[in-house]
């Protein structure tokens, strides 16, 4: 009988777990591999070649077929469209502990929806359903490295620090409650 391996997390990023766990749960069938690339999706926001490479491995479906699956459906991004990447987790702690006025306050002051990314190509917004940092809640991925208990202002500060953002101004970061 076939055996499977059991392939190493691609790093200690705990969304790898989480990646690993949806995987898991579907006992690393190649069917499940469009369950997979959306718990990976939803973990990072879009799927690059190592989430792609590690499904691939996991669930012993050819990297080929893994980016032709990819690529075929229009809800899958391959790349995060924007210079630099805000991923806000939804997820129920996140959501609870303030993501709506995260968001809220990334759209208002940037001008975009989440999914979206400005005009001139400096930023994306984008959501994933749990980083698996549900401690530092509310949790945002920015440029790939997670900052916990987030507040707006200071997401917004760290926005135009990185990017020296031009074009739209961000006047004032929304407050809520
Ligand atoms: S719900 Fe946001 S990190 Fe888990």
């Amino acid at each position: 009988m076939f055996q499977s391996t059991k392939i190493a997390l691609p790093s200690d990023d705990k969304r790898w777990k989480i990646v690993d766990a949806t995987m898991r749960r579907h006992g690393y069938v190649p069917s499940s591999l469009i369950e997979a690339l959306h718990s990976a999706q939803e973990a990072f926001g879009f799927l690059d070649e190592t989430a792609l490479r590690f499904v691939s491995a996991s669930l012993h479906v050819p990297p080929s077929k893994v980016y032709g699956v990819a690529t075929f459906y229009h809800f899958f991004t391959l790349k995060p469209p924007g210079k630099h990447t805000c991923v806000v987790c939804t997820g129920t702690a996140c959501y609870i502990k303030g993501a709506p006025a995260l968001l809220q306050a990334l759209e208002k002051n940037l001008g975009i929806k989440q999914g979206e990314t400005t005009a001139d190509g400096e930023i994306s917004i984008l959501t994933a359903r749990c980083l698996g940092s549900c401690g530092l809640a509310p949790a945002v991925v920015f440029d790939g490295q997670v900052a916990g208990k987030v507040e707006p202002a200071a997401m917004l500060e760290r926005i135009q620090d990185v990017t020296g953002f031009r074009e739209v101004d961000i006047v004032k970061p929304v407050t809520f409650g």
